[in-house]
């Protein structure tokens, strides 16, 4: 009993330490230009915004493209799984200038430290592909990230993602406030799961499918989301996807142990993968 009202208290204590940080942080935050102020005022009212590599203009991203799909054509087939679920292929290329010149270019880093309200850390780009499944699990689940209390993640789409390669699909940050009833039943069949997430049949009884919002779009389709605050999935698919995934919290985030995998060796690295297609 005194260890549950002493981690409460430590809760507690570490809730007003953020909001306190939030606040004296508000008048550090850098200017952004009225193209970038649409994407940040999105991400607070939607949770999600979509643009593209060609809107955004990002000095760096012709190298960016050029090595990500050099890298792309060399990854692996994956191996069967016995259990009948295909995982996605990952390779973590956060160490490689290309991508994290990309992740950390000034415009991109200024939206995100707007959004979170607290200097930011960046902490890795997985290139990622994604494969045909029958059934849902793993990412595929209804689910909400956990690495922080704001997430900030970038989702660049590589090949052309329309319904059949199972697109980024989310519900919109105003039908599951804190104000709304959905938002409790969402964390109750959330915490059912073990946090895992759940099925479309569960989510459709909650928020109709009508409601779900599927983010389709061509190659460069960029997609920025708070993945903690926005219920979301990757639509089961019958084609490939492939894609990049940039992940970003405060610094230092609530749960780091969460976000080693985004730089360590949870995942494949370039020089493995070249190591690994050349032999
Ligand atoms: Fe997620």
């Amino acid at each position: 009993m005194l260890n549950i009202v002493k981690k409460t208290i430590s809760e507690l204590k570490a809730e007003l330490d953020y909001r306190r940080a939030i606040a004296n942080h508000a008048k550090s935050l850098p200017e952004l230009e009225q193209r970038d102020r649409r994407i940040l005022n999105q991400l607070k009212t939607e949770g999600v915004c979509v643009t593209s590599l060609e809107n955004l203009g990002l000095n760096s991203t012709s190298n960016l493209l050029k090595v990500a799909k050099s890298q792309l054509s060399r990854m692996e087939p994956p191996k069967n799984s016995h259990t009948g679920q295909r995982l996605p292929q990952i390779y973590t290329m956060t160490e490689l200038p290309e991508y994290s010149t990309w992740a950390t270019e000034t415009r991109l880093m200024n939206i995100i430290e707007n959004y979170i309200g607290l200097p930011v850390a960046f902490h890795g780009v997985h290139l990622r592909k994604d494969f045909p499944n029958e059934n849902q699990f793993g990412t595929l689940l209804w689910h909400k990230d956990a690495e922080d209390r704001r997430i900030i993640k970038i989702f660049v789409y590589l090949s052309d993602v329309e319904e059949h390669h199972g697109p980024f699909e989310y519900v919109p940050l105003s039908l599951t406030s804190r104000y709304n009833l959905n938002y409790y039943r969402i964390q109750y069949e959330l915490w059912r799961s073990g946090y895992l997430g759940f099925t479309d049949e569960t989510l459709n009884k909650i928020v109709p499918k009508s409601a779900w919002k599927s983010c389709p779009g061509p190659a460069g389709t960029v997609i920025f989301v708070d993945t903690k605050c926005v219920l979301h999935h990757g639509t089961l698919r019958t084609e490939e996807r492939s894609a990049l995934f940039f992940v970003y919290t405060a610094n230092p985030p609530k749960r780091p142990e969460l976000c080693t995998q985004y730089w360590d060796d949870t995942f494949a690295k370039p020089d493995r993968l070249i190591q690994t297609t050349s032999s």
